[in-house]
């Protein structure tokens, strides 16, 4: 394995000091919970290693919402290392895999630090981001192992409907290679929700996690579902190899969470939908950036307009230095710096009003 750090965990705002923001539009969650506020208690908890495949209610609770059996479900340390278990397990130097990009950084980075190849699949914001279930056809081979995808999509916000799982899923299935879905914004979609799309084939291995809709990051739970048993038991082993078993606390933390979900949850898609309403709002009124309209998640990708001439680090320094606000990079995702990631689900309804009016303040000072 060759590992580099990723641009977006260097510049990521635990590094910049959250003393020096005030307007923080960089994150790609809901706003961080307090355990007092939740109503969860862990007082009698014993301390011991806990089930090495998770917490068997956990597990239960997850594998009922997505029509799936508990034995179909490994607890993670977050979303992040069930990619990373994923990707280790099925591939090997030199394996073949198509990856969508822009995308969540391990989804490309850990393929890269084992030395597999990448055939990217390239969203255009000139075509809405649209995924083209064809175009990612003709990027399998016979060497390829895995295609990967996230939906809603991070850092776009942008999903595909249900006709489009189905296709792509036959594609996987024609092909023989596995699909491995990040489904970590799924609770956050505006319309009707995907199923879980390991629900729906062998071939498929979905992933989420408690740290994004739910403001949960801190607790790193997160899950790999799998209908496979033969790989569940190879994810198992590497789980094993990696941490043996999650913390105790954290699955305590997430079974209770997942047991009064509709009354802990409720309210925060209302506010992150109030969010969006801003977000949209602002989009509406002014022309500085334009977008592809997010459908879930709570991030959505902007450019500056091309009639703006602007150097954008120097735009970032000032929004930041001048006005406290935060924003996600372009080069965070390989892409052109005119590109900023807005995460619009994290601040109060108030901060991210002001943090949207400094973007065009900057700019505006920048033109002068
Ligand atoms: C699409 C996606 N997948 C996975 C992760 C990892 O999240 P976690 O490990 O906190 O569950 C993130 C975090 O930003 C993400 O955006």
């Amino acid at each position: 394995m060759q590992y580099r750090r990723m641009p977006i965990e260097i510049e990521a705002p635990e590094w910049i000091g959250y003393e020096h923001i005030e307007c923080n539009l960089s994150e790609s969650s809901f706003a961080d919970q307090r355990l007092s506020d939740l109503g969860i208690s862990v007082d009698d908890l014993v301390l011991f290693y806990g089930h090495h495949r998770g917490t068997p209610g956990l597990r239960a609770c997850i594998a009922a919402e997505a029509m799936l059996q508990a034995d179909d479900i490994l607890i993670t340390a977050g979303a992040a290392s069930a990619l990373f278990i994923v990707a280790t397990s099925l591939l090997q130097k030199g394996d073949h895999l198509v990856v969508q990009k822009p995308n969540y950084g391990t989804n490309i980075e850990t393929p890269l630090a084992i030395g597999a190849n990448i055939s990217f699949l390239q969203l255009q914001f000139d075509d809405a981001f649209r995924l083209d279930v064809n175009e990612l056809e003709q990027r399998i081979t016979p060497q390829t192992k895995l295609v990967s995808l996230t939906y809603p999509h991070n850092p776009t916000g942008v999903s595909i409907d249900e006709t489009t799982l189905h296709q792509l899923i036959a594609v996987i299935e024609k092909h023989n290679v596995f699909l491995l879905l990040d489904e970590t914004y799924r609770e956050m979609t505006f319309t009707t929700k995907l199923p879980v799309a390991a629900s729906l084939s062998d071939k498929v291995i979905s992933v989420s996690s408690m740290s994004k809709a739910y403001g949960l990051a801190g607790i790193r739970i997160g899950w790999i579902a799998c209908k496979n048993k033969a790989l569940m038991e190879i994810f198992l082993a590497a789980k094993e190899q990696i941490f043996i078993t999650n913390s105790v606390l954290d699955e305590a933390v997430a079974y209770q969470y997942l047991q009064k979900k509709d009354v802990l949850f409720t309210p925060v898609k209302e506010k992150i939908l109030e969010n969006f309403r801003i977000m949209k709002t602002f989009m509406q009124q002014q022309d500085v950036l334009e977008w592809v309209e997010p459908d879930g998640g709570c991030v959505c990708f902007p450019r500056v307009r091309k009639e703006i001439d602007m150097d954008m680090q120097v735009f970032h320094d000032l929004l930041l230095t001048t006005h406290k606000t935060y924003l996600g990079r372009g080069h965070w995702f390989d892409e052109d710096p005119r590109f900023v990631r807005i995460g619009y689900g994290w601040e109060t309804p108030e901060k991210l009003s002001k943090g949207l009016r400094n973007i065009v303040a900057v700019v505006e000072a920048l033109q002068k």
